[in-house]
């Protein structure tokens, strides 16, 4: 495996490897990382991993410099996964101030959009230029970030990239909680409380199934829910899962999305709901 800061060296490294498939991270990998670098095997002849904690999605006020940078350890987690680690530093992306962005879809404006101003605009950016640099035939992205992967989707679709994107399936810990890099701020109590956002979600899917489609009172039952037990909501929605768009009384399949901060950590989950 090679780990390569430097566009100009990962293009030589890349050259005459055949296919590629690409995986975005920004480190501190865990199992839901990893089991996207796997599904790339499947793809390509070669499996490149960035890692790379992107200053632009990042607002004044969030975790950019207490982002866990774990270079070392992601390595060591990638041996045998992985063909190319390409980690460059903030300078090797941004040579210059960053002046033209991508101006992702008015989606991005909402739910996780709506708390984090710029960031949808920040990730959308960052994920065309490392697309550009990798020059990848197929992407990786984890549908726990579920938004994210739908602006991805659109942004290659509308600006006609020629690249495949795969969602892969959220990873959970055997409690039920979303594998994130940001579970390790939790305390032990909020650990243990964390599991609570799914239940949350899995209780409005139920609602769905069951027949129930006054969408707005479930949301406001599961926010209450929350709230009770000391989280900061920032949504809890169900959408049409194409669109992330308010339902409409045709359709079949939906998402229900959920973030909510425990103490000073921000939570993301979301759960797929199909009716016959
Ligand atoms: O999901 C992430 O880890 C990041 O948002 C991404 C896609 C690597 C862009 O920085």
């Amino acid at each position: 495996m090679h780990v390569i800061n430097g566009v100009e060296a990962l293009h030589v490294r890349l050259s005459g490897m055949g296919t590629v498939a690409f995986v975005p991270t920004m480190g501190n990998l865990h199992e839901g990382h990893l089991d996207l670098v796997r599904q790339a095997r499947a793809h390509a002849d070669c499996v490149v991993v960035s890692i790379f904690v992107n200053p632009l999605q990042f607002g004044p006020n969030e975790d950019f410099d207490k982002y866990p940078r774990t270079l070392a350890e992601d390595c060591t987690k990638l041996e045998g996964l992985a063909d190319v680690v390409f980690a460059p530093t903030v300078s090797e992306m941004y040579p210059q101030r960053q002046s033209v962005f991508v101006a992702p879809p008015p989606i991005a404006e909402e739910l996780c959009g709506a708390a984090r101003p710029g960031h949808f605009r920040g990730m959308a950016t960052v994920v065309l230029k490392l697309l550009n640099i990798v020059q990848t035939q197929v992407a990786l992205f984890g549908k726990k970030d579920y938004q994210q992967l739908h602006i991805i989707r659109e942004m290659v679709a509308q600006l006609n990239l020629p690249i495949r994107i795969i969602g892969g399936e959220t990873v959970r810990a055997a409690d039920g909680l979303a594998l994130s890099s940001r579970n390790q701020y939790l305390t032990a109590t909020e650990r243990s409380e964390a599991t609570f956002l799914r239940q949350v979600l899995s209780n409005v899917a139920q609602d769905v199934v069951r027949g129930v489609r006054a969408y707005p009172d479930i949301e406001a039952g599961a926010v209450a829910a929350l709230a009770e037990r000391g989280w900061q909501v920032d949504y809890v929605t169900v959408r049409e899962r194409a669109t992330l768009t308010l339902p409409q009384p045709a359709d079949k399949s939906f998402v229900v999305l959920a973030a909510a901060r425990l103490g000073a950590t921000r939570l993301i989950d979301n759960l797929e709901v199909d009716i016959a």
